[in-house]
């Protein structure tokens, strides 16, 4: 068989020598004309194969670039050299592919992050890269693993969808009718979708919400787990135009339970990646303190990555209402030095980024979550508290990266939501089937949505949200 390898992790961490392995990987580094340094990806450390002089042609040598793709074969043995508690002696060597020194982009040094978003196909094969999407998968694995084990259904909701689930009107469109001017047009002038491929106007979904709420109406408890999309022309650090997110949605939940079921998830989440990534998360953080030490001192984060992950996994979140968050940052120092570039003078306003930073990290230096916002800055879909004016809505904001979470109770009755809906001038036809969940056999629920990528960001310690997806998607980029 010709892949009778093992992976280069289990070799250095077992701990027996004298036995004979095969391993295939890219060199990455070829020293001396004897050490290799080879790297299948399975950890960031690399095996040292020892070629011994005079052993190998010199053409095989010569092939033994950065990059090459090679199949060895040999001998474990423990390592006289520093830095490797075992090596593999080198018996046969072939090259599975050749890599041109002079041509491969990745050179054995440190390249900057936005040079390596210009070669994302290749930035997998750097230490930070692969660091990073070891523990994304560790992390989509845990959320998976979270809500199995707590016997929710994982429910695949549609990626083209007639409706806009958010109200917020920034869908991508999709359609086979023709560009040119030719599609059939309506008296008025707009599109006449009747020759569309589905016969209307569909989109791609901004969140699987409204079909997940469907179904929580009869499995109780749902999560859904896939891509989302954004056309929001937002070229920020924290968005992306293509999204993974996690949408949980439970039958008999209020706002309080779905507070509880949102800390608890993200607490075990980090915490799994924690125990499995532990190597990978070190070089992160390693990696940060670098980046942090560039800075100037008052710029500097106060806690390493490790501990601020550790802080979050054992604290709870601040839990504070939108009223008392204004009347927080209306107080401020920096309110009232006017520091804010959206100064806060009166209640209902949305929050900016620089306020929820503020709140989270100057303020309460914790995760916070806000409720009751105004319901005039909230989607239709939340539910009206009795004061009239608020939503039961919830967002979690976390330091560094501002909102994680968008969550709230639903609103369960008909006459309430088709009322919201009127007045945030959505056609009660366009819902229709979401409407009979409230006429057939409705209940108090809740939900929230968890943004995948910024919980990553969060865990690597990644600036921009564009290094924590493989092939990130946003306004004038679709590369790859
Ligand atoms: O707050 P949002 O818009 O909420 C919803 O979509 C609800 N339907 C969720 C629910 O209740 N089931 O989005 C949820 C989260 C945000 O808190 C944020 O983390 C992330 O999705 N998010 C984005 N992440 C990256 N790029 C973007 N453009 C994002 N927009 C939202
Ligand atoms: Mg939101």
């Amino acid at each position: 068989m010709f892949n009778k390898r093992i992976k280069i992790k289990e070799l250095l961490t077992a701990d027996k020598v004298n036995f004979d392995a095969t391993v295939m990987g890219w060199v990455r580094t070829f020293r001396n004309n004897q050490f290799i340094a080879l790297n299948d990806g399975s950890t960031n450390n690399n095996l040292q194969i020892v070629t011994g002089l005079g052993v190998f042609d010199e053409k095989i040598l010569k092939r033994l670039t950065t990059g090459a793709c090679i199949k060895v074969t040999g001998e474990i043995i423990a390592s006289l050299g520093k830095g490797q508690k075992v090596e593999l002696k080198a018996a046969t060597i072939e090259i599975l592919g050749d890599s041109d020194a002079e041509k491969f982009p990745l050179q054995p040094k440190k390249h900057s992050l936005e040079f390596l978003r210009e070669i994302a196909h290749l930035r997998f094969r750097t230490n930070t890269f692969s660091a990073i999407f070891r523990v994304r998968h560790s992390l989509a694995f845990a959320v998976h693993k979270f809500f199995n084990d707590k016997g929710f259904v994982y429910l695949h909701t549609p990626i083209i969808t007639a409706s806009d689930a958010e109200g917020a009107g920034e869908m991508f469109r999709v359609t086979t009718l023709p560009l040119d001017g030719s599609a059939l047009k309506n008296e008025d002038g707009s599109i006449n979708y009747k020759d569309d491929f589905f016969g209307r106007s569909t989109n791609l979904t901004v969140s699987g919400q409204l079909e997940g709420e469907l179904a929580a109406m009869a499995f109780s408890d749902i999560y859904t787990f896939g891509p989302t999309f954004r056309a929001e022309n937002s070229n920020t650090t924290r968005h992306l135009a293509e999204f993974w997110m996690i949408e949980p949605e439970v039958a008999f939940n209020d706002l309080e339970d779905n507070m509880n079921l949102a800390e608890e998830f993200i607490r075990y989440i980090i915490k799994y990646a924690m125990e499995q990534n532990k190597e990978d998360l070190e070089f992160l953080a390693q990696r940060l303190t670098e980046e942090e030490n560039q800075k100037p001192l008052v710029e500097r984060s106060e806690m390493s990555l490790l501990d601020k992950l550790n802080f979050v996994v054992n604290n709870d979140f601040e839990r504070l209402t939108y009223t008392e968050a204004i009347e927080i940052l209306r107080e401020s120092n920096h309110n009232k030095k006017k520091k804010f570039n959206y100064l806060i003078d009166g209640w209902g306003v949305d929050l900016q980024s620089e306020h929820e930073r503020y709140l989270v990290e100057k303020h309460f230096k914790k995760p916070v979550i806000l409720t009751n916002y105004p319901k005039d800055i909230k989607s239709f879909y939340m539910r009206l508290n009795d004061d009239g004016k608020t939503v039961a809505a919830m967002d979690i904001l976390a330091p560094g990266i501002g909102e994680i979470v968008g969550g709230s109770q639903r609103e369960e009755r008909l006459d309430k939501l088709t009322q919201r809906m009127s007045e945030m001038h959505i056609p009660e036809e366009e819902l229709n089937w979401y409407l009979d969940t409230r006429r057939f056999g409705a209940c108090p629920h809740a939900g929230f949505g968890l943004g995948f990528e910024r919980l990553v960001q969060f865990v690597t310690g990644m600036g921009n949200i564009r290094d924590v997806i493989p092939f990130p998607r946003y306004p004038k980029s679709a590369e790859f």
